[in-house]
């Protein structure tokens, strides 16, 4: 039996005026995930926030699931702070060279779910060996630094390579995507094996957000 589908809003598409007002944004349309993308200037082209302000917008409330993307070139040098402020997951990259496996063992000493992240030039080879120290791998379906890029088709069979993985060794892990995911990719992505949806631009730009959050929970 598959997972059930689950919508990850992304914060990156909220106002970074008042991001505590987006998560409650977030909560209010039925979700219970909140993707929060964290980026250094020096592994993607762009900055966003760091532990202090996921941490603020704990403190103002947020119940939801911190499902925290650190796109940082040393993401071992993070990991305690982003757990202290209040992530539930913490997903890495696998491109930059460091100890992915101490790093991933290091997320769930702190209390937290871990998750192995992939660009779209790598393959489903380059995470072979770490499935089974997961919680959730996320195929990333447009190059990251920016929201609203077009959703990259041609991920659909890494996630089908992945999905085949997952169920032939019997393993537990979410799959999910980021990039480009509305109701219609979500729905090829779903088809393809995952499970897990980030949603920015498509979330933030939906008329009726509780409609939304159900559509892609329905997949
Ligand atoms: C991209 C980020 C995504 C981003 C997705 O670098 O990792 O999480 O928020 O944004 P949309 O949904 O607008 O493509
Ligand atoms: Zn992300």
């Amino acid at each position: 039996m598959p997972l059930p589908s689950l919508i990850a809003p992304s914060l990156l598409a909220g106002d970074h005026a008042n991001l505590a007002a987006s998560a409650r944004v977030v909560a209010d349309s039925g979700a219970t995930w909140l993707h929060c993308d964290i980026m250094d200037g020096h592994f993607v082209p762009n900055l966003t926030f760091g532990p202090e302000t996921l941490a603020a917008v704990r403190r103002a409330g947020s119940k939801l699931f911190f499902d925290t993307h650190l796109m940082l070139a040393e993401p071992q040098k993070y990991i305690e702070p982003f757990a202290k402020a209040g992530s539930n997951n913490i997903s890495i990259h696998i491109e930059p060279g460091y100890d992915h496996r101490g790093t991933l063992a290091r997320i769930r000493q702190l209390g937290c779910q871990c998750g192995i992240v992939l660009n779209p030039g790598t393959s489903a080879a380059g995470i072979e060996t770490l499935i089974g120290e997961v919680d959730l791998v996320l195929v990333m379906t447009v190059q990251p630094g920016f929201g609203g890029q077009p959703f990259r088709r041609d991920m659909l069979p890494k996630l089908r390579t992945i999905d085949g993985w997952r169920k032939t060794r019997g393993l537990k892990f979410r799959l999910e995507v980021d990039g480009g995911i509305d109701l219609a990719t979500a729905a090829e992505c779903r088809q393809a094996g995952a499970d897990t949806f980030v949603a920015g631009t498509s979330f933030f730009k939906a008329a009726d957000k509780t409609a939304f959050t159900a559509g892609i929970s329905a997949l």
